[in-house]
């Protein structure tokens, strides 16, 4: 059977806000559609995309096994020489030795020990979030709350002294703006400016944790090594700098999109509060698992075709770039029970969000463990907690999230 042709408006508003029925009439039709405005093959079903995560001939880029001529890419684009600077030493971009060599040297540093480590600084941090706000009786949750806690997180495990973390917030809304299908001439210009001074900030620290060391990822990062190999100091600069990013931007999105998942979801809600007041643990971790199925912060990923292949009939060439629903996976009701349904107690959950294989989310206990907390305290603080107008979604797809959810208490 061909693979069937659409183009899908993945930045209107309205598909950002709920794509789900859309994604939905995709899945039921066939495994992949091809997007000609986008020349990517898009896939939509849990099982398919489980197994191209999980496959070798695919990668999230092609430069670890051909030059630039050899594939028929022109060079890279000038307009983007500061972004790149940043882009092109991110480990999550690379395949093959340099992935598994910088992918390693990080998962030494930030350990569950580490990550554990952090939950009396997470719970004082909320608490003092909610103080702030406590009085007014009402506050946007996204820029009270779900944006400064995991920002607050990640800058203390680096090691981001507070003068320096006014810019962290913006910089790295300006990089992951290039990430989006489609961007501006401006949204360029912001990510070159972002990705420059970005790196010379935490250059310049990196400088003066190596002559000072401190109990942070910065020095570890700094001082580890690995049989000889180690960062050269681009990777370790961008390294840093990408563990600020993927350490707070899907982290924020996730906490505001299970918020008003729960307020839209009123039994859920009520069985949220009640894990909550009874310490119920593993009624909290499931609940956490189950939001960031339900509401995917990171819907799609892409990969490139690394060879000529054909997954569950639909034929891949080599060079071709395939986009992955991950959102879409997760509503799949050939591997779900009751996908559209928000069920917190869910056992059988075997989610997309964070990915699967060779790139699975280093962060992922991190992210948890942050939801977990800020659900509990936030419950515990604020009893009548309720949603207080319209929530208002982000512009993008690929970063899919809250610009502001009002609420009172
Ligand atoms: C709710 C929050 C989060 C979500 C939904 C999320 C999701 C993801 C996904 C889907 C990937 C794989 C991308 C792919 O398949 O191409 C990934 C990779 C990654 N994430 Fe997260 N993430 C979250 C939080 C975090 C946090 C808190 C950190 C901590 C620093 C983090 C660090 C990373 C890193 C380092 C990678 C790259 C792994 C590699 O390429 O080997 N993430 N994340």
């Amino acid at each position: 059977m061909p693979t069937p042709t659409h183009h899908i408006d993945i930045n209107h508003p309205d598909f950002i806000a709920s794509p789900y029925a859309q994604l939905k009439a995709l899945r039921d039709e066939s495994p992949a559609y091809h997007d000609p405005v986008w020349d990517k093959t898009f896939f939509t079903r849990h099982a398919d995309i489980t197994s191209l995560l999980r496959d070798k001939r695919l990668g999230r880029t092609m430069l670890h096994l051909y030059s630039r001529e050899e594939i028929g890419w022109p060079p890279p684009d000038p307009r983007t020489k500061g972004f790149r600077g940043y882009q092109d030493n991110v480990f999550m971009d690379m395949e093959g030795k340099s992935h598994a060599r910088i992918r390693s040297l990080v998962t030494k540093v930030f350990t569950p020990k580490r990550v554990e480590s952090l939950r009396g600084r997470l719970e004082q941090t909320t608490h003092r979030l909610i103080d702030a706000v406590e009085a007014d009786g009402r506050c946007d949750f996204v820029h009270a709350i779900a944006e400064p806690l995991p920002v607050t997180m990640i800058a203390d495990l680096l090691g981001i002294p507070e003068a320096q973390r006014g810019n962290l917030r913006p910089w790295s809304n300006a990089i992951v703006k290039m990430y989006e299908l489609g961007y501006t001439d401006e949204q360029v210009e912001a990510a070159n400016r972002a990705a420059s001074d970005f790196m010379e900030m935490v250059g310049a620290l990196a400088e003066e944790r190596r002559a000072h060391p401190q109990d942070d990822l910065i020095t570890d990062l700094v001082q580890v090594t690995d049989q000889g190999e180690t960062l050269t100091e681009n990777e370790l600069r961008a390294t840093s700098i990408f563990l600020l990013n993927a350490g707070h931007e899907a982290t924020v999105n996730g906490s505001s999109l299970g918020l008003r998942a729960l307020f839209q979801n009123p039994s859920q809600f009520e069985t949220m509060k009640e894990a909550v007041y009874q310490n119920n643990t593993s009624l909290l971790k499931t609940a956490v698992d189950e939001l960031l199925r339900y509401e995917t912060p990171l819907p799609m990923f892409q990969r490139y075709v690394l060879e000529d292949m054909e997954i569950n009939g639909v034929p891949l060439e080599r060079g071709s770039e395939v986009g992955l629903f991950y959102i879409s996976g997760n509503r799949d009701s050939a591997r779900f029970e009751r996908p559209d349904e928000l069920i917190l107690s869910r056992q059988d959950n075997p989610l997309l969000t964070f990915g699967l294989g060779t790139h699975y989310c280093l962060g992922a206990p991190l992210a948890r463990l942050e939801l977990q907390v800020l659900f509990s305290v936030l419950f515990q603080r604020l009893p009548n907690v309720r949603a207080a107008g319209e929530a208002q979604f982000a512009k993008g797809f690929v970063i899919r999230g809250l610009e502001k959810l009002p609420i009172e208490f």
